[in-house]
C-alpha cells in the first residue's frame, strides 16, 4: 500500500502537535504496518482514505488512536539493568537519610508505556521490606498513550513480556498466573498509580518528586519541546531530586535548569543554587567518610 508524501506529512505534523515526537525516517517506512490494525478495524480500505477522514477531523477518537498506533511504546523490565542498580545503590540510600523524618518518597515514571519501569521500581521496595518498613513510597506512572496507561493499569503481561528482564523467581514472587498471561501481584501494584499525562503540559505535583525517570522518551523530540519538556520535569522534581534518563541521553545543551550529578554519573540534578549542590556534594563525602 503506497502513501504519499502529502498524507506522510500529515500524519508527521499531527503526531507532533499532539506529542512533540518527531516521524524519524525509518519510522515514516512503518506507516502501513503501523496503521494496519486501525484500517482493518475501522473498514478503511487506503492510508491516503484515513488521512482524508482524518482532515475532516469529525473522529476526535480516530485521530487519538492513530497517535498511540504511532507511538515507540518498546518498554520491559528493567530495562538496561544499571540505571536500577544506581537508584539502589546511590539515590535510594541518600534519600532514605534525608527522608527519614517523613519517611515518605515520591517517584515518577514518565513516558512508563504499559508499565514495565514503574513495576521494577516498586519492585526495588518490595524486595527489600525491613529497609522500607514504615514508609510510604508513591509511585507515578504517566504517558501520553491511553491504550498504554490503560495497559500498565491492567498489569497483565504475556509470557514473552515477563521472559524480557524477569528471572523465574521474580515472575513467581511478583506475578500470578492468569488467564492472558502474568498478572502483578497486590504488593507491587500498591505503591502505584497511572495517569495519562502529557510532557509538554504541566506536571503533576510541582515540586513534588524525589526521583524522576524520563527514559527513551524525548529523543524524538524538537530541540524547543524538549527544552520545554525539561522545563516541565524541572518544575516537578523536589529541591533536592534527582532525574534519571536513557542511555545516550542527556541535559546537556537542552535546558539550563538541569545539570549532570558529578558524583552519579547518569543522574541530573536542579541547578541554580550551586551552594545547595556543592553542600549536598560535601554531605555525601561525609557521609562515606571521605
Ligand atoms: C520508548 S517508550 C519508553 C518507556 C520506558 N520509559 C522505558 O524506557 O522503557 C516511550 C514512551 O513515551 C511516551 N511518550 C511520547 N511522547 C510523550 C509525551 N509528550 N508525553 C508523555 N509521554 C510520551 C510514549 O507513548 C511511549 O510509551
Amino acid at each position: 500500500m503506497q502513501i504519499s508524501d502529502s498524507s506522510s506529512r500529515i500524519l508527521a505534523g499531527l503526531l507532533e502537535a499532539r506529542t512533540g515526537q518527531q516521524l524519524t525516517m525509518s519510522r515514516r517506512w512503518r506507516l502501513e504496518t503501523a496503521l494496519s490494525t486501525i484500517l482493518r478495524e475501522r473498514g478503511i480500505a487506503t492510508l491516503d482514505e484515513l488521512i482524508t477522514i482524518l482532515v475532516m477531523g469529525k473522529e476526535p477518537s480516530l485521530s487519538q488512536s492513530v497517535v498511540e498506533a504511532l507511538l515507540n511504546n518498546e518498554t520491559y523490565f528493567f530495562r538496561d539493568r544499571s540505571p536500577f542498580d544506581l537508584l539502589q545503590r546511590v539515590a535510594l540510600p541518600e534519600l532514605q537519610q534525608r527522608r527519614q523524618n517523613i519517611k515518605r518518597l515520591k517517584i515518577w515514571s514518565a513516558g512508563c508505556s504499559t508499565g514495565q519501569e514503574t513495576y521494577s521500581l516498586a519492585m526495588l521496595f518490595v524486595e527489600e521490606p525491613e529497609k522500607w518498613q514504615g514508609w510510604t513510597i508513591d509511585i507515578l506512572g504517566t504517558d501520553v498513550s491511553t491504550s498504554c496507561i490503560d495497559r500498565a493499569r491492567r498489569g497483565i503481561y504475556s509470557q514473552f513480556e515477563v521472559q524480557r528482564g524477569l528471572g523465574i523467581q521474580q515472575t513467581i514472587k511478583r506475578f500470578e498466573e492468569c488467564p492472558d498471561g502474568w498478572r502483578a501481584v497486590e504488593d507491587i501494584r500498591t505503591p502505584i498509580r497511572f495517569q495519562e499525562h502529557n510532557l509538554l503540559e504541566p506536571a503533576p505535583h510541582p515540586g513534588g518528586f524525589d526521583i524522576v525517570l524520563c527514559r527513551n522518551v524525548l529523543l524524538y523530540l524538537s530541540p524547543d519541546k524538549k527544552t520545554l519538556a525539561f522545563d516541565r520535569i524541572a518544575s516537578a522534581m523536589a529541591e533536592d531530586g534527582w532525574l534519571m534518563l536513557g542511555a545516550g541521553e542527556t541535559v546537556i545543551g537542552q535546558t539550563s535548569k538541569l545539570g549532570a550529578d558529578v558524583n552519579a554519573r547518569g543522574l541530573y540534578r536542579l541547578v541554580g543554587d550551586g551552594s545547595r549542590i556543592e553542600k549536598r556534594q560535601g554531605d555525601r563525602r561525609a557521609a562515606a567518610g571521605g
